[in-house]
């Protein structure tokens, strides 16, 4: 009997151990084709709300409900073995109360199997996040750039480039670790203010447009893969340009199928041959 090891995915308190260790490389999955990819590569998967904007064609995250959540959420746990799956919480689901954040939070862990939440927002989801962790979920926190408040926030430039913000950010980041998160995203905020909350919170940050100073990266992956090319921000490396490939593979399916070339024998179906 072959008795093949799995490798586990790791645990948020593991995770969390991973402060000033090697550095958390983590990616966004929305389906099961491409979290099957990532897999072997990532430490986390983060099925983000993004997926309004590369799934969906939304101009915002605010869309999102928590069953797209859900139903996105079970096919990258399906669909994987090794990393950490991590689910956004969608605008409106968490923010009344940490009575409703704890419905919505104990729905997404028990439909998708994940093995946390995310959340944004700082100071003002304290309590949320300690009311989670506290009865067993795991939370990772998210400030600087927090999407789902763009209208408040003014749109999505970087943020704490003055000394009120900056406090501000600091003060969210070091609110939410406290309360209990694993970890803490880190979005769009310049190198220095990066670097010292890096230094003050003790749970990993996980850099998104946030400089090399944090623990870890996270990138949206069509981005990383060219295939959302219709704006690249400052901080995206294009790993590769997928959106060239598909294009043109298409073009060549196109022309094959119109030309009589495609399909071929070899993707024909014969009649069997009868014995005799
Ligand atoms: O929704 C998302 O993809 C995110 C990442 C950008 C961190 O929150």
């Amino acid at each position: 009997m072959s008795t093949q090891v799995r490798p586990k995915r790791p645990s948020a308190t593991q995770l969390r151990r991973r402060k000033r260790g090697d550095k958390l490389v983590c990616l966004t999955a929305y389906t099961a084709s491409v979290a099957r990819l990532l897999d072997d590569s990532c430490d986390i998967l983060l099925v983000g709300d993004s997926l309004a904007m590369v799934v969906y064609g939304f101009d915002s995250t605010l869309p999102v409900t928590l069953d797209m959540m859900i139903a996105h959420g079970a096919a990258v746990v399906r669909a994987t073995h090794r990393a950490a799956i991590v689910v956004d919480l969608p605008f409106g689901s968490y923010q009344a109360s940490p009575e409703q954040a704890f419905r919505a939070a104990a729905r997404v862990m028990a439909e998708t199997g994940c093995m946390a939440v995310k959340l944004e927002g700082g100071e003002e989801m304290a309590e949320t996040v300690a009311f989670l962790t506290r009865r067993g979920i795991p939370v990772m926190g998210h400030v600087g750039l927090t999407p789902q408040a763009v209208n408040t926030l003014g749109g999505y430039r970087s943020r704490g480039h003055d000394e009120r913000e900056r406090a501000k950010i600091t003060a969210d980041g070091v609110a939410i670790a406290e309360a209990g998160a694993f970890s803490l995203v880190v979005e769009g905020v310049n190198e220095g203010l990066a670097r010292e909350l890096t230094e003050i919170v003790p749970v990993p940050t996980i850099g998104i447009g946030a400089s090399a100073a944090c623990d870890g990266q996270i990138l949206v992956t069509d981005d990383m893969l060219g295939l959302f090319a219709e704006f690249t921000p400052k901080f995206v490396k294009r790993y590769r340009m997928l959106g060239d490939e598909i294009r043109a593979a298409a073009r060549e399916y196109a022309e094959e199928v119109r030309h009589g070339r495609f399909p071929a024998e070899e993707h024909t179906y014969k009649p069997p041959r009868r014995p005799g």
